[in-house]
């Protein structure tokens, strides 16, 4: 039997004809530049864009990776002034592509689509900044954003950049109480939303989320001054079996902070003079979670961000000009800042963009817009993939699917299964498949394959992309040539890693940099095959995954302590069949809790109001105790081993008491 990683699927010749890069050779060469280099290579793409105050050469690249040298930086071209809002479309309008179509809209209902070329996107953008700008956002403040996916968050965020304010995107499945959290913390005055969306035959009412974060925040002693609302629930078509609109459209709105978009947008100039920012300036802070529970701002900066989202986009879709591309990402995560809004809009670049879910109103409802637009690149996530091929192959074999060339895939790690299938049935084993591996944090991507160079392994990530410079180290730092399996970390900067984490640039340095020195910590870990293939293992920290969703353990733990019944929380992950993994919480009552199904349904309740649905816990567990070594470390290594019910346990030694291990085991839920 040959081993997984003998797996190798070689890039069809119809791929490899045209691509931009295309042979092993040319890679390898691109790929030494960008390391021996830096300057030059990026340089040339540089010069693609439009700078206001010219790159000083001199200063193109600086940084510092190692605490005991000093404090951890990155500066590309700092001191040049560009504004991306500019580049992405005053640029390509100039360019003569004003009447190319940026985003073919599809909404969540078949019956509502629409289109926005180039030029029209510049005006709106223009007109929304003017908005922003008469309601006294100025160069610097942050605006948070809470938006399904329509063209005005697309909008949205480009006004932001146009002025130089820093949007801070959450996505809209976090509860109120998560949103408040983060718009308290980046101490956002202004908020743009929609009154509501629907996803499938689900209503969600975003406004009143909106409205209950803002209280939250008025409490918290923050006050937002301006919420501006797009009117979206009555343009669009509800599903049959849901609410008629008129029922659910009566958001109240809070005379002098509260407006429409509708009112405010369409009396605004069409033009607004950009805001020239310096390359090092903020563009967007984006929260992500962190294993000790506060979500982190992690901000990206304007020219290096800019040119690593344009060229990662243009060479690992090989985005060509009369292609149309689609990634399924939603907005709210760095998938839909980086390869929604920022990589193809640099690269004139037409998208689509997907308001709904691939189960409305059928299952296939994927392949039926991919035949629909001609989709030629699309790019979603394994947990996606999995469902899917649950469905019947017809539903993928009844639509036309030979528009498609390059498939990609992000998020978590890719299972061998899920790419054959997407390989064969969604690519008729004709397109490549780029297993993209990146983070909120990395901007882009930084290891993948390249779609007319790399053979494919199904699940391997597969090599660096330009400027990133991989490296495998054992527990103690040393570093690990050739084959071998150990924590994945970088060790120089490209020009879309994040700089700092908002407002803590400590915290941006213990979590990052303090485990290795000189090292970016992914966080992951990896193993490096015979062929030089890189493999994404998972996490190495308490972080988990669910359908590529990440947050902390302790964020879990913490929030099912609130719980007057819960004494203490363990939470780990259990690998899941669709989700890629799961939430299996662990957990030990007060002297007044009672583990019944009303606890259940509480502590369930309890977690999507304060995370988020997705953060629904799979398994919760009754445990009088929880395995603790003497010092009172719970051993979450054996609740991991617990949770998928294997007993080859290891050593329990440490254990204060064994026989806990066993009790649990024993115990272990139904549903489990
Ligand atoms: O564990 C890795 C996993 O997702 C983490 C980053 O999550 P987030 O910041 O939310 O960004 C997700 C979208 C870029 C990583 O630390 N991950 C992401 N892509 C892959 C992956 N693991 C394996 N293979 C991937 N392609």
């Amino acid at each position: 039997m040959p081993s997984e990683e003998s797996h190798v699927f070689h890039p069809h010749p119809s791929v490899t004809k045209n691509a931009y890069v295309n042979s092993m050779a040319q890679y390898q060469q691109m790929y030494k530049k960008s390391l021996e280099n830096p300057d030059e290579f990026w340089g040339e793409i540089a010069k693609q864009f439009h700078w206001e105050t010219p790159i000083d050469n001199r200063n193109f690249f600086r940084f510092n990776f190692d605490l005991t040298k000093g404090p951890i930086f990155t500066k590309w071209m700092d001191g040049a002034t560009t504004n991306v809002s500019y580049n992405l479309l005053d640029r390509n309008v100039r360019n003569g592509n004003g009447d190319k179509v940026a985003y073919y809209w599809e909404g969540n209902h078949p019956d509502d689509y629409s289109r926005l070329t180039y030029k029209k996107l510049l005006e709106e953008v223009c007109q929304f900044a003017n908005v922003l700008k008469a309601r006294g956002v100025k160069k610097g403040d942050r605006v948070a954003v809470y938006m399904p996916m329509i063209l005005e968050a697309v909008i949205t965020l480009l006004a932001c950049a146009r002025i130089g304010a820093v949007h801070s995107l959450v996505f809209a499945g976090f509860s109120s109480d998560s949103f408040a959290e983060r718009i308290y913390d980046c101490e956002a005055r202004v908020i743009v939303t929609a009154d509501g969306v629907w996803r499938g035959e689900k209503l969600l009412q975003l406004k009143t989320i909106c409205d209950q974060a803002m209280a939250k925040c008025s409490k918290d002693g923050h006050n937002v001054e301006t919420c501006i609302v797009v009117s979206h629930l009555e343009r669009v078509t509800a599903p049959k079996s849901g609410v008629p609109h008129k029922q659910t459209n009566k958001t109240p709105m809070i005379p002098g902070r509260d407006v429409w978009w509708q009112e405010v947008v369409p009396q605004a100039s069409t033009s607004c003079y950009p805001e020239w920012m310096q390359a090092e300036d903020p563009l967007f802070m984006l929260y992500t979670s962190g294993s000790t529970g506060k979500p982190k701002g992690v901000v990206h900066t304007t020219g290096g961000y800019m040119i690593y989202a344009a060229t990662t986009f243009k060479y690992v879709f090989d985005y060509k000009p009369n292609d149309v591309y689609w990634c399924t990402a939603d907005i709210g995560w760095i998938t839909g800042h980086s390869y929604v809004v920022y990589g193809p809009l640099a690269n004139g670049a037409t998208s689509v963009l997907f308001e709904g879910t691939p189960f409305y109103p059928e299952n296939d409802r994927f392949w039926t817009v991919v035949d629909k637009y001609k989709v030629t690149q699309f790019y979603t996530a394994p947990t996606a993939i999995r469902t899917l091929m649950k469905f019947d192959d017809h539903l993928v074999t009844k639509h036309d699917l030979s528009s498609l060339r390059v498939l990609a895939s992000v998020g978590e790690p890719i299972n061998p299964e899920a790419w054959l299938w997407y390989y064969k049935l969604v690519g008729h084993q004709r397109c490549s498949i780029a297993d993209t591996f990146w983070q909120t944090e990395t901007g882009g991507h930084v290891l993948t394959t390249l779609p007319g160079v790399h053979p494919m392994k199904p699940g391997a990530a597969g090599f660096p992309f330009f400027g990133v410079e991989p490296v495998l180290l054992d527990e103690n730092g040393k570093v690990i040539k050739g084959e071998g399996e150990g924590y994945l970390v970088f060790a120089r900067p490209w020009p879309g890693l994040m700089r700092t984490l908002y407002g803590n640039h400590d915290r941006y340095e213990l979590t990052y940099f303090s485990k290795f020195p000189g090292y970016y910590c992914t966080g992951d870990g990896a193993k490096r095959d015979a062929d030089g293939y890189l493999w994404v293992t998972g996490r190495v920290d308490d972080m988990l995954n669910v359908s590529g969703h990440l947050m902390s353990t302790a964020e879990v733990e913490s929030v099912l302590t609130e719980h007057h019944g819960v004494a203490e929380a363990a939470v780990v992950a259990k690998p899941h069949p669709v989700k890629g993994e799961c939430l299996y919480c662990f957990i030990t009552l007060t002297e007044t809790g009672k583990f019944d199904d009303k606890l259940l349904q509480e502590l369930k309740t309890h977690i999507r109001g304060r995370i988020g649905p997705f953060a629904q816990p799979e398994v919760i567990q009754n445990a009088p105790a929880l395995p603790k070594t003497r010092s009172g470390k719970i051993m979450r290594r054996i609740l991991r081993k617990i949770a998928v019910n294997d007993r080859d346990v290891g050593d329990i030694s440490t254990l204060a008491d064994s026989s806990v291990v066993e009790q649990l085991f024993a115990s272990r839920p139904a549903n489990a």
